[in-house]
């Protein structure tokens, strides 16, 4: 009975969304693939760095790992170039093209091999007069530019706000979505709009009906400080942050960095699970030809990949925040159920137990949960709505929980 109703009250939340936000039929989950900036940056030397610069080839051995490994049946089928891929003039007609000693066989060429693998290819622009790393921008070039990275054959851009007034934002991102929508090509729009307007000084409903994701906030780096000051900003705005995802618009805390220098063990299933929680995006930034099979589990767990990409698209929230910096998320997901993440921020040494109830969370339904933990795998059992749950979490490590309502 009750899974009836669910189903009645998603089916009738989908049609509110629907009604009120971009139709492109795009990321009605959250977006999941590779995207190259943090990890690859600008780096153009293609002379003393051929294997790691910025070329078709660094692109097409992405997309063969996506293909080839396992990735893309998780859902992973976003390859995505990001900032210094064009060459630095228009051509005559001034249309963009990409670097030619990097690019040789063009962009046209590139979308047709990833598509070819069953993937789909990304690329990225600017809205103001240059892009962050000094290409040309589109601020005066908007049409022309939709149109030919459709001609291309791309599925997803990201458009970035380097060199752009933040007060010309609200027409230029608009403006792309329509030219974009006139080339009758269903391209994935990611707004980093936000980013450069304050991150909570935009209105949210703008931009949910003309972008399918959008950045907020900072560049993610290479560090656990990079993505707790991310996860911060998220908890400490989620009253904005959260009404405003759903299916086909979608908060961006930017790139996962799992499998790159920086994070531990339980950092890296902590970026993930929280990820999930937020009903991120999931691109990773690093390099798939040789990543370790920790970080390759960690980034394929199914289970916490489930949570991401839950259909009623609702982005979690952080419930509680105690003195003991212990931090809980919670994330509504269908048929009555939550993901749970307990995060721990301490660095106290050894593994810290948090006991609560569900009761303490407001979980309501009488007959009590199952709780599954995901990262272990184990089911951890029933759990009537006052019965002590205990987690023990690493330092900065995390317990992921899905939790259901008892038959
Ligand atoms: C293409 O990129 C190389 C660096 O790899 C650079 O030296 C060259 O000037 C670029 N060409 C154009 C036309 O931008
Ligand atoms: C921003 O606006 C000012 C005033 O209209 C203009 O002079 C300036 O060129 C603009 N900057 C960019 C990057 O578009
Ligand atoms: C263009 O917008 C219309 C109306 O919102 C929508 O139905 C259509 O699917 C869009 N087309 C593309 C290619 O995005």
């Amino acid at each position: 009975m009750w899974k009836a109703v669910v189903t009645a009250a998603v089916a009738f939340a989908l049609l509110l969304c629907q009604s009120s936000s971009l139709d492109n039929g795009l990321a009605r989950t959250p977006p999941m693939g590779w995207l190259a900036w943090e990890r690859f940056r600008c780096n153009v030397d293609c002379v003393d760095d051929p294997y790691n610069c910025i070329s078709e080839r660094l692109f097409m051995q992405m997309a063969d790992r996506l293909a080839e490994d396992g990735w893309k049946e998780l859902g992973y089928n976003y390859i995505n170039i990001d900032d210094c891929w064009m060459s630095m003039d228009r051509d005559e007609q001034g249309n963009l093209y990409a670097n030619k000693t990097r690019f040789p066989n063009g962009i046209k060429k590139l979308a047709d091999y990833v598509h070819s693998k069953g993937l789909k290819l990304g690329i990225y622009l600017d809205f103001g007069t240059h892009t962050c790393g000094g290409y040309p921008g589109s601020i005066k070039y908007l049409q022309k530019d939709a149109e030919t990275i459709a001609g291309w054959g791309i599925d997803m851009l990201k458009m970035d706000g380097c060199y752009a007034n933040v007060s010309d934002m609200s027409w230029g991102y608009p403006d792309m979505e329509m030219y974009m929508n006139k080339t009758g090509r269903p391209i994935l729009f990611s707004c980093s709009w936000p980013a450069y307007a304050g991150g909570i000084k935009v209105d949210y409903s703008v931009l949910g009906k003309h972008c399918n994701a959008w950045r907020n906030y900072d560049d993610i780096q290479d560090s656990w400080d990079s993505v707790t000051h991310i996860i911060d900003w998220f908890g400490d705005n989620q009253d904005v942050l959260a009404p405003a995802a759903g299916p086909g618009h979608w908060n961006d805390p930017d790139m996962l960095i799992v499998g790159d220098y920086s994070l531990s063990y339980e950092e890296s299933k902590a970026q993930m699970a929280m990820w999930a929680i937020l009903a991120a995006p999931l691109f990773m930034s690093n390099d798939l030809r040789s990543i370790s099979p920790e970080a390759r589990t960690i980034l394929m767990n199914k289970e916490v990949i489930r949570i991401s990409q839950d259909s009623l698209g609702m982005q979690g929230r952080r419930v509680i925040k105690g003195d003991n910096k212990i931090e809980v998320w919670l994330r509504d997901i269908e048929y009555s159920s939550y993901g749970i993440a307990f995060l721990n921020r301490r660095t106290d040494g050894m593994p810290y137990n948090f006991t609560l109830t569900l009761q303490d969370l407001n979980f309501t339904y009488l007959k009590g949960y199952h709780l599954d933990d995901l990262y272990s795998g184990q089911p951890l059992g029933h759990f009537e709505l006052n019965r002590n749950l205990t987690v023990s979490m690493a330092p900065n490590g995390v317990v992921l929980i899905y939790a259901y309502p008892s038959e």
